[in-house]
């Protein structure tokens, strides 16, 4: 049986992503597609190019683990080599590899670099919804685990002084789940994430609690 474009880039990812943190393995791209195909019933654009940018949008972690800020520049060179490969509509790849560069770059992001191109805009969103509800909480869990930084710290930052993962899990909850959701590009992103957003706030509010009445005299 002819495999589509589709089965055929699942299973190299599956392959290449084998042993790879939980934070962006192959479930999270799945997850991912899963949000942008809910997003794209209400904002219209080309399906290929949003499953496969979703599919691809965080590929470029594996293999560059301690350089995150550049994982979408590693990400566009594996999208350019794999999507001929698999077969995927060659005039389409331009699109995909624009969505890739900049699907970490809303405006609070690493660099702010804007854009219009709707595709991107779906990834960014449905990226972000897994950072929410309770997926989000053991995402980031997990991956304060994995690089060895504590739940809770003495010294409080303000926001604009911590720097993505540097500090403390209650701290990065209150810097990044917890302002997510306003950022969100699209109305149906927010509505389809309410209910995530509001659990992280709660879980945020309770966690702060519990460990303040230990470490706050
Ligand atoms: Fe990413
Ligand atoms: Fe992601």
């Amino acid at each position: 049986m002819i495999k589509s474009w589709q089965q055929k880039l699942e299973m190299k990812i599956k392959t290449y992503l084998t042993g790879q943190s939980a934070c962006h393995d192959f479930y999270h791209l799945d997850r991912v597609r899963d949000n942008a195909m809910t997003i794209e019933k209400e904002i219209d654009c080309d399906k290929e190019i949003l499953e496969a940018a979703a599919l691809l949008h965080d590929i470029g972690y594996k293999g560059h683990e301690g350089d995150d800020k550049n994982h979408h520049l590693y990400g566009m060179e594996v999208a350019k080599k794999w999507l001929p490969e698999v077969g995927f509509p060659n005039k389409k790849i331009p699109e995909v590899i624009e969505a890739i560069r900049l699907h970490d770059n809303f405006a609070w992001g690493h660099n702010g670099e804007k854009t219009d191109h709707i595709v991107t805009k779906i990834i960014q969103d449905a990226d972000r919804i897994d950072a929410l509800g309770a997926i989000g909480i053991a995402r980031i869990t997990y991956y304060h685990g994995e690089v060895g930084l504590p739940i809770y710290s003495d010294e409080e930052l303000p926001d604009e002084k911590i720097v993505w993962a540097d500090h403390s899990l209650l701290d990065q909850i209150r810097r990044e789940p917890m302002k997510k959701w306003q950022y969100l590009n699209f109305p149906i992103s927010k509505k389809i994430s309410k209910k995530r957003s509001e659990f992280v706030e709660v879980f945020y509010n309770e966690l702060k609690q519990e460990l303040e009445s230990y470490h706050k005299k």
